[in-house]
């Protein structure tokens, strides 16, 4: 289980959970009602208003392999997948590797870092970070096309609190998941890029590619030309 520290106001509760980790902290979890630094991958910034949405990072010493990093973010992206299904009745969207979608509109991201021990391979600590736009939010213009909420998207008024108990309680069971991976099932079923023609961004590259399954691992399997490769991370957007 996690202990919890929670916020009012706070920069982004990655960077509060990582500088805990960095003192020795593990197990914990950091809550903000509003973040007013909440980051995403490649170096986008999280609309974290306050009153809107739940915003909570926790850190953690996962006994996976640093090449294997990708399967923290599939857990916990079906953890907040079987969330949305137990509390509204509604079958998210999965954009590998870390977003969820409802009616073509992201609603959740999640920003994994962490820090490797070289000695080991192994994880000295993660820190698992998701951002959930839960009730009516009030995006700007440029966002209002491509987010929206839970409120917004089911017709369900969701208790932050309820979804932030349900979310630890599935993350608190990632540990026992890793063994068996069975949660990449629900990964793969839901994931709405697999069989589709895709944009892959990596670093300075781009490359259209198909995308033909996600491994045990979490990694995307894509075919580009006559050729098959994997990839532990990147972004990518489906053709359409
Ligand atoms: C993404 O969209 O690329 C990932 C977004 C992750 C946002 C969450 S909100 C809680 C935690 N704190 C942050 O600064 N980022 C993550």
């Amino acid at each position: 289980m996690f202990l919890i520290e929670r916020h009012d106001v706070i920069s982004s509760t990655n960077d509060r959970a990582k500088a805990l980790a960095s003192e020795g902290k593990r197990n914990i979890c950091v809550i903000a009602d509003r973040q007013t630094g909440g980051r995403g991958r490649m170096g986008r910034s999280f609309f974290s208003p306050s009153g809107c949405g739940l915003y909570l990072s926790v850190a953690f010493a996962p006994e996976v392999r640093g090449e294997d990093s990708a399967l923290l973010t599939t857990y916990a992206a079906v953890a907040v997948w079987e969330c949305i299904r137990e509390l509204t009745g509604v079958t998210a969207d999965i954009k590998w590797v870390n977003d969820l979608y409802l009616h073509g509109k992201k609603v959740c991201g999640i920003l994994a870092e962490g820090k490797i021990d070289y000695t080991t391979g192994m994880f000295d600590y993660a820190v698992l970070g998701i951002g959930i736009n839960v009730k009516k939010t009030p995006f700007p213009d440029e966002l209002a096309a491509i987010a929206s909420d839970l409120e917004t998207e089911t017709g369900v008024q969701i208790d932050r609190e309820e979804l932030t108990a349900r979310l630890l309680q599935k993350l608190a069971g990632m540990e026992d998941a890793f063994r068996t991976r069975t949660f990449m099932e629900t990964y793969r079923k839901n994931c709405f890029v697999l069989g589709k023609q895709i944009e892959v961004i990596r670093g300075s590259e781009r490359f259209e590619a198909h995308a033909l399954d996600v491994t045990d691992r979490g990694e995307l399997l894509i075919r580009i030309g006559d050729g098959t490769q994997v990839l532990q991370s990147g972004e990518v957007s489906v053709r359409v």
